[in-house]
């Protein structure tokens, strides 16, 4: 099994949006997919197409109590984060072991920072979403400091609700691109139909198959697919032309 983690230093980038699509993609291309989300209130499972009185059961409880969307199985922790057992949890469900197909999608609020680095460390990614806004932008520099070197060993950034027909979302997102480098995998259009399809109860590949957004989310699944088998990711080793320059 392998363990992804999605958080961002700041809320509302599309964290959930991106867990979602994540675990969809992978389940697509046939892994065995958990997501969990550890915030109190989430609007992950609205993602899924499911209304929101939808109640998600714990991971370890009952199979028979699982919410399970396209093959998928949906869990909310909201304790983890303050929970000692949670990370030992983890290992003894076998979700720290890479290259087993089966794969663990963790949804992490913005707010819960320590216990996203104590689980990124473990995970074989991490994903950051951001938007190309300055208030996303200011955040960066301090998410950088606190990582230290090394820290983002497992990090890799896309920018969310792009939209590049406004010139300072294009200045930000140029700006994101120079400060990520290769740890930039890639952006993910803004796109009505998201929110629409939630408003519709459904997942987007229903409601809107040809969504912008979707077929760039789709494209992020592609690239991150590889880290499953592979604790270091291979979009962020050096390359041999980059360690030649
Ligand atoms: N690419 C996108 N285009 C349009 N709306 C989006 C996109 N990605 C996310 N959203 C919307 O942005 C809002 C925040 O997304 P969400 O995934 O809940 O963020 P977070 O989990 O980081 O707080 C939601 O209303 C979601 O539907
Ligand atoms: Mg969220």
């Amino acid at each position: 099994m392998a363990l992804i983690v999605c958080h961002s230093p700041k809320g509302g980038t599309g964290t959930s949006f991106l867990s979602a699509h994540l675990a969809l993609g992978l389940a697509d291309a046939g892994a065995d997919v958990t997501v969990v989300t550890v915030a109190g209130r989430d609007t992950l499972a609205l993602h899924f197409g499911l209304p929101p009185a939808t109640t998600l059961n714990a991971l370890g409880g009952p199979s028979e109590d699982a919410v399970v969307v396209s093959g998928i199985d949906l869990r909310h922790m909201p304790k983890a984060p303050v929970d000692p057992d949670f990370m030992p949890m983890l290992g003894d469900l076998g979700y720290l072991e890479p290259g087993t197909g089966r794969v663990m999608v963790l949804d992490v609020p913005s707010n819960e920072f320590a216990f996203a680095r104590r689980m990124t460390n473990q995970a074989c990614a991490h994903l950051c979403p951001l938007d190309a806004a300055p208030d996303t932008l200011a955040l960066l520099p301090q998410m950088f400091a606190e990582a230290g070197k090394g820290g983002l060993a497992h990090t890799s950034f896309v920018i969310n609700r792009l939209d590049d027909t406004r010139r300072l979302a294009r200045h930000n997102a140029a700006f994101i691109r120079e400060l990520c480098g290769q740890r930039l995998i890639g952006r993910i259009r803004l796109d009505e139909s998201v929110p629409e399809a939630i408003a519709m109860l459904q997942p987007l590949a229903r409601y809107a198959p040809s969504s912008a957004a979707l077929a760039d989310v789709r494209r992020i699944v592609d690239i991150v697919r590889p880290a499953l088998d592979n604790p270091v990711p291979a979009w962020i080793a050096p390359t041999s032309s980059s360690r030649a320059a």
